[in-house]
């Protein structure tokens, strides 16, 4: 896997429960435990190669009949051999059980977020969202590939290496242990110890730095226009220059740590010579055997010798994985089909919109937006909201959505709760938010996210109901026009209004539109509110706006205001 230094990031906020991230690993077990069988194999290999080999040179020396030596000529041949195949096996084994796990958990990952949309994960910072979808979903099977397969093959060929040499020279075998409890045991806890807090502050800098590049690039033109370009590239540049000194701090506790482990690993080496040489003279140890003594040690040092790196990258990834975690918790129940005959996710009933005592706060804020809020809206009813700016009305919406759990009380579609619907909710709700986004593609494939198969005729009618065809007609390549990254071609009404198409064009019973007229003059205004009418004939409509006159028409209007809901005209009865 190729590493991403520099784009990982960790939680922001200390004293937060650590998270066991071998969890996210589970998906992938089976296959992991194969890779980290065969990786031991291959290192092992390696070993038995540098045995047999030492045993071959020293034997071959005394100028013994040359069928003594076949047997380990072959074992070097089997062992050379077999070291690049088992470790390509390996590579393929462990890459296939990683990027496996990369797919399923990414997939999660977007859902989530996704699923956080308008209301869970708001507050959080673009970049840090970035950081969190890319690099550290990255690092969750580095955990894999980097810290827990060297570790266990490490494991393995030592304590076989050992036993190895236990049954040549005992004294060396407890050299050979001492010498790799320093460098695969004290060198990675002594850097995970250090290295802890350095890659702690390194993550916060990186998630800080993938943030204030996002909002450079994204605000841009706001920063040019304003002249505040070069005091926010200052800042970047100090976020950079914070990450680079604790990139620093982490990079020397790892140093430090691959040079005890060096050290550790020089014991077993130089102590087999010390005790090996006597043991010869003595007679306690075959002269032949005396280069293996020395030399299965050098072998085993390759498998140790990258664990103080791994235990930097355990921290690292336990860091990931943990900001990681905290985006699967906004994960919802996958669908569940409509219930009804048609399961097959077409509505069958119009739903209509309960809202009962609900008190309504955002995730961390110190009070509710709006209390005791009670809202019925009878299926097919065309309703209203009114109300002043920051009333509260896109909190209500979000409340119908879903995507906002009232603290108390409850809130209904169709008699379902709409924060348990999962990607059901698409299917009986269509929102056209305040700042909606036209991707970059053309005007039909925009119009084509709601509904998928429509036809153009009816991408059309669509159009027309927001009063955007002939400007759509207009375009160089007509439907097939491709929109700017924000839609640029587009201005910004005529780009609310192709979001409100797209909400049309959704099959849902449902319809919320949040603030679908602000952007138009009032003629405009009402001319559209009266056409989303018509084309929201049988389906429930709730039309948000701080605009009252916009609201001409309409069965009910209702005004959010002071913390609560009241009815403007006479309520809807249920
Ligand atoms: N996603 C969010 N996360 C946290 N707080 C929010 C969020 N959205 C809105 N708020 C808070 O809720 C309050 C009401 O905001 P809301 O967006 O509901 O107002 P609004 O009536 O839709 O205003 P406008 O007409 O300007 O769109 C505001 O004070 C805002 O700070
Ligand atoms: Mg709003």
């Amino acid at each position: 896997m190729r590493r991403r230094r520099g784009r990982r990031a960790a939680p922001r906020d200390r004293g937060e429960r650590p998270v066991s991230p071998s969890a996210l690993l589970r998906p992938a077990a089976r296959r992991l435990a194969i890779a980290a069988a065969v990786g031991s194999l291959a290192l092992g290999c390696g070993v038995a190669l540098m045995a047999c080999s030492a045993w071959l040179i020293s034997r071959a020396a005394q100028h013994p009949p040359v069928l003594v030596l076949s047997v380990a000529v072959v074992g070097v041949r089997a062992f050379g051999l077999g070291r690049p195949v088992l470790r390509y096996l390996e590579r393929l084994l462990a890459h296939d059980a990683a990027l496996r796990l990369l797919a399923g958990l990414r997939v999660r990952v977007f859902r989530a977020v996704d699923a956080g949309g308008a209301g869970g994960l708001a507050g959080r910072r673009r970049g840090d969202l970035l950081a969190r979808l890319v690099a550290d979903v990255d690092a969750v099977p580095d955990l894999a590939l980097r810290v827990l397969l060297p570790a266990v093959a490490a494991a393995a060929v030592s304590l076989g290496s050992a036993a190895l040499l236990a049954a040549v020279l005992p004294a060396a075998a407890l050299l050979l242990l001492a010498g790799l409890g320093v460098a695969g045991v004290a060198a990675p806890a002594l850097t995970a110890a250090t290295a802890r807090r350095a890659e702690r502050s390194a993550a916060t800098a990186r998630a800080d730095v993938a943030a204030a590049a996002a909002e450079l690039v994204g605000a841009a033109p706001d920063l040019l226009v304003l002249g505040a370009g070069p005091a926010r590239l200052d800042h970047l540049d100090r976020l950079e220059a914070r990450l680079a000194a604790a990139e620093r701090r982490s990079a020397r506790w790892a140093g430090a740590g691959t040079a005890l482990s060096q050290l550790g690993l020089a014991v077993p080496v130089a102590g087999g010579l010390l005790v090996g040489v006597p043991a010869v003279r003595t007679g306690a140890l075959d002269p032949v055997l005396l280069a293996l003594v020395v030399l299965v040690p050098l072998a085993v040092a390759e498998a140790v010798a990258g664990l103080p790196a791994a235990a930097v990258a355990l921290q690292r990834a336990r860091a990931a994985a943990a900001r990681v975690q905290e985006v699967l918790a906004q994960e919802r129940p996958a669908a569940r089909p409509l219930a009804g005959p048609d399961a097959s996710g077409a509505p069958t009933g119009v739903p209509d919109l309960l809202v009962e005592g609900a008190t309504l706060r955002w995730p961390g804020a110190a009070a509710p937006v709006l209390r005791d809020v009670d809202l019925v809206v009878p299926a097919g009813a065309h309703v209203g909201v009114v109300g002043a700016s920051g009333a509260g009305k896109s909190t209500l919406v979000a409340a119908l959505l879903g995507a906002l759990v009232p603290e108390r009380g409850r809130v209904r579609v169709g008699g379902e709760d709409p924060a348990a619907l999962g990607d059901a909710v698409a299917s009986r709700l269509a929102w056209c938010g305040q700042d909606a986004h036209v991707f970059h593609t053309s005007v039909r494939e925009n119009l084509r996210l709601a509904a998928p198969g429509a036809a153009d005729a009816d991408l059309e009618a669509a159009l027309r109901a927001v009063r955007l065809l002939d400007r759509v007609r207009t375009l160089p390549a007509g439907l097939g026009t491709v929109l700017g990254e924000e839609g640029a071609t587009l201005s910004g009404g005529e780009r609310q209004r192709l979001a409100l198409a797209r909400a049309l064009l959704s099959g849902a019973p449902v319809l919320l539109l949040d603030e679908p007229t602000a952007h138009l003059d009032v003629a405009l205004a009402r001319e559209l509110t009266a056409s989303l009418r018509e084309a929201a004939r049988g389906r429930t409509l709730v039309v948000v706006t701080h605009r009252a006159e916009a609201l001409q028409g309409l069965d009910a209007v209702v005004r959010v205001d002071a913390g609560t809901v009241t009815p403007l005209t006479a309520p809807l009865a249920a």
